[in-house]
């Protein structure tokens, strides 16, 4: 623990890995445990398949184009309801259950992500699909004494809302906090090699490689490139853990194997 102690770690926590109560409550009881003991976490959370049940039910478009959601205006609010309103408060409220202090925010607070619109590759336009162009870490910073957990909603130069996918968004938050490490919770062991197999550690140069043999796909894609981003602006290390199994957070940082796939810098 003393490896870790006042130092930050960011943990992209996907919509996928916050499947079922048991788990969710086991979650939140590693990132308090976390910041119990001098350690600073620091949540960003997806919500993919919350938002698609929701657009489903009002039956509004759910289509993905190059891996992310295609954002009209009417669904960019949906999104925003979901992440911002629903799911980060339903963090903030385990994180409370299991005795921590948490506050919940977006990016689109304090100017934590300014964004602008994702350039399509051409043949479509995603909408309010957004890239982070700076990261202003002052909100996260102002409350230290708390659990920040935080919405990967941006803004626009006029204020406007994008949507921001939330593997890229951790990736840039733990670069700009220069943070110890970067774990991304998932709903698979880890990184799967051609046959289906956990692989343990594996370089970004290795990581090139499967992509172009398109072993990496969907939404392992941006969740690699969160993990470059962060590894090439100084983060020590990225994990990809399997967010299915209980306690996965602890299991990482304190045991000598870890679990699921180290991603290295070179
Ligand atoms: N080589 C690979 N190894 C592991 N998973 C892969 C690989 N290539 C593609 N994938 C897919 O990536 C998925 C994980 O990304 P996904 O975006 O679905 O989940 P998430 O990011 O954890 O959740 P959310 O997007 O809701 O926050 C896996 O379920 C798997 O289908
Ligand atoms: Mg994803």
């Amino acid at each position: 623990m003393q490896k870790y102690y006042s130092k930050t770690v960011v943990i992209k926590y996907g919509g996928h890995a916050m499947s079922n109560e048991q788990l969710k409550y086991s979650f939140a009881q590693d990132v308090v445990m976390l910041k119990q003991v001098g350690i600073n976490p620091v949540i960003v959370h997806g919500g993919g398949p919350q938002i698609g049940e929701m657009l489903e039910q009002l039956g509004i478009e759910n289509r993905f184009e190059q891996g992310m959601r295609v954002t009209s205006p009417e669904t960019m609010d949906i999104v925003e309801m979901i992440l911002s309103g629903k799911i980060n408060k339903e963090i903030v409220g385990l994180i409370s259950r299991t005795g921590g202090r948490a506050v919940g925010f977006s990016g689109r607070d304090g100017h934590l992500l300014s964004a602008k619109k994702m350039q399509s590759d051409g043949s479509s336009d995603l909408g309010q699909v957004g890239v982070v162009s700076a990261v202003d870490i002052s909100l996260i910073k102002a409350v230290a004494d708390f659990i920040p957990v935080i919405a990967p909603v941006g803004i626009g130069s006029d204020g406007e809302a994008y949507n921001i996918n939330a593997d890229l968004a951790a990736g840039s938050i733990a670069a700009a906090l220069k943070a110890e490490k970067l774990l991304m919770l998932t709903d698979v062991a880890g990184l799967l090699d051609k046959n289906g197999e956990r692989i343990s550690s594996v370089t970004l140069t290795d990581v090139e490689k499967m992509r172009k043999e398109n072993v990496i796909t969907g939404g392992m894609l941006p969740k690699l490139k969160g993990v470059f981003d962060a590894l090439k602006s100084g983060v020590a290390k990225a994990h990809i853990i399997d967010g299915r199994l209980m306690h996965s957070v602890l299991l990482e940082l304190f045991t000598v194997e870890g679990i699921g796939t180290e991603i290295l810098n070179a």
